[in-house]
């Protein structure tokens, strides 16, 4: 799903106010009350894309949420709710950018007197270097000094996932540690290289100088503040609760054909380990439409007005900075940039602020359109099921503000399985976020040497050599098709 396009650096300054200054189109158009009819549509769409389960929210500025269920959510048939718990994957990533700049706004207003460094700010501009000092160290000494924390945010410091040099139980302060050992593929800032990495370093910078754990800081500044009530880094939390979904692979077996349940990719015993931050949170959708009413609201509370998370905090990790992609997949839709934890784009001429997520067995979707009221959450217990996803979110988004009716059903078939069931591509399924990507794009031959892995040490386990795909692989399981 990630494309690794050439870079176009947004000037920072040019975007910053533009925001504020958009006149919302609320006032004399506001977004129109999903129809009970859409529940016909969503049944077509999780039969044809044969999924599991799925849950649906979708919230409008000034109205009660809409909540949307079909399916199942464990092998016993049992129904998923609005209360249905689901690990969010990397749509967890905004929740560390911004507890990043709720950190700063803290420090700015002392409510925060951890020492910082010498002459050391926090900031989004702020480098590593300054922050970790001794811990912090990457291959290339330019990249190494001058990195700063919103390189990291944009995913440009030059280094590719290395995804097999770490796993849920690498303690934080070794994988920090350990960086200096990765290759880096390009340049700092030279272009957009997606490295969930980056968003465990970030939560060391934030446990550092919060003087606290990074789960109990977003749990303390965000979840509880916000009323998000179930929302929770603690996997148990979900487990105890009785109400959460069992994720389900379509690629198990010897052919890589079978449907089967596996295991969460999330473990209690690494909370706070380098996947809570990016992607640790586990939630359902009340709680992600509650989250995106305080969004779509600049941050204050729609009952009680309070300014719960900074306007400017939102307006950081919500501009984009990097081109993800250079070119938009279909004519309604618009190039999408990366902010910090969020992607920007459009559709039919509509700013959307949006996130993914995929890991093994679960597909997620969060976003809102910040000038027209409307935020949606769609969450699905079934691997690689964004073009299932994609067509329940562009109907939504055309049904709320009365766009034209496209036929994503269609176009978001000819996608499905895009990433399993290609004839002759060999995949590596990493065992740390059980991410499927393709060893062909994503890790060049030249990221994996043997100093890379070797260097790394503890992380050695069973990783091996694998000449078909020049790269190093860890405890993997490869999805290589059978030739056609
Ligand atoms: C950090 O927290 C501990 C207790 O958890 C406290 O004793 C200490 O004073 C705190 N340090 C700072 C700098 O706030
Ligand atoms: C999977 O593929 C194998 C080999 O083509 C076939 O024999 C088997 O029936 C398939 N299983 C399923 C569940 O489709």
């Amino acid at each position: 799903m990630l494309l690794l396009l050439t870079i176009l650096l947004l000037p920072l300054t040019q975007a910053t106010c533009e925001w504020a200054n958009q006149v919302p189109l609320l006032s004399d158009n506001y977004p129109t009350a999903i129809s009970p009819d859409f529940m016909k549509y969503v049944e077509k769409v999780g039969k044809l894309f044969d999924v599991p389960g799925l849950s649906l929210g979708v919230v409008r500025k000034g109205h009660e949420a809409q909540f949307f269920n079909w399916g199942q959510r464990d092998e016993d048939g049992n129904s998923p709710t609005e209360c249905t718990m689901y690990p969010m994957a990397s749509a967890s990533k905004n929740f560390a950018s911004t507890s990043f700049g709720i950190l700063m706004d803290d420090f700015k207003h002392g409510r925060n007197v951890t020492p910082l460094p010498y002459g050391v700010e926090l900031d989004w501009e702020t480098k590593l270097v300054d922050l970790l000092q001794d811990e912090w160290g990457l291959k290339d000494p330019y990249t190494s000094g001058h990195v700063k924390v919103i390189d990291l945010l944009s995913h440009v410091t030059g280094l590719p996932r290395h995804e097999f040099s770490y796993d849920l139980d690498t303690p934080l302060p070794h994988l920090v540690s350990q960086l200096q050992y990765l290759r880096p593929t390009h340049e700092l800032r030279e272009t957009f290289e997606y490295i969930n990495l980056m968003y465990s370093v970030i939560t060391r910078v934030i446990g550092k100088y919060s003087n606290m754990s990074y789960t109990s800081f977003v749990e303390s500044r965000i979840f509880t503040r916000l009323g998000m009530t179930s929302t929770t880094f603690h996997p148990e939390r979900a487990w105890q609760s009785r109400d959460w979904v069992q994720l389900w692979v379509r690629e198990a077996g010897p052919y890589y054909n079978q449907t089967r349940v596996v295991p969460w990719y999330l473990e209690e015993r690494a909370v706070d380990g380098p996947v809570s931050g990016p992607g640790g949170v586990v939630s359902n959708t009340k709680d992600m439409a509650t989250y995106l009413g305080i969004l779509l609201n600049g941050g204050i509370h729609p009952d009680t007005g309070e300014q719960l998370i900074p306007r400017a905090v939102l307006d950081s990790v919500m501009l984009g900075r990097v081109v993800e992609e250079g070119r938009a997949s279909y004519p309604e839709l618009a190039p999408t940039l990366y902010g910090a934890g969020w992607q920007s784009t459009g559709y039919q001429g509509h700013e959307i602020v949006q996130h993914g997520g995929g890991a093994r067995g679960i597909s997620t979707a969060l976003l809102f359109l910040p000038n027209d009221g409307v935020g949606v959450v769609a969450l699905c217990n079934g691997n690689n099921q964004h073009p299932a996803l994609f067509a329940l979110v562009f109907r939504i988004i055309e049904e709320s503000l009365g766009l034209k009716r496209i036929d994503w059903i269609s176009r978001c078939a000819g996608s499905l399985g895009y990433e399993t069931r290609e004839p002759n591509i060999c995949q590596v399924e990493g065992s740390t976020l059980g991410v499927t990507v393709r060893a062909s794009t994503v890790y060049p031959a030249a990221t994996f040497t043997a100093a890379t892995i070797l260097g790394t040490g503890a992380t050695l386990g069973t990783t091996r050599f694998h000449r078909e795909y020049g790269a190093f692989i860890k405890s993997f399981r490869h999805l290589c098709q059978p030739r056609l």
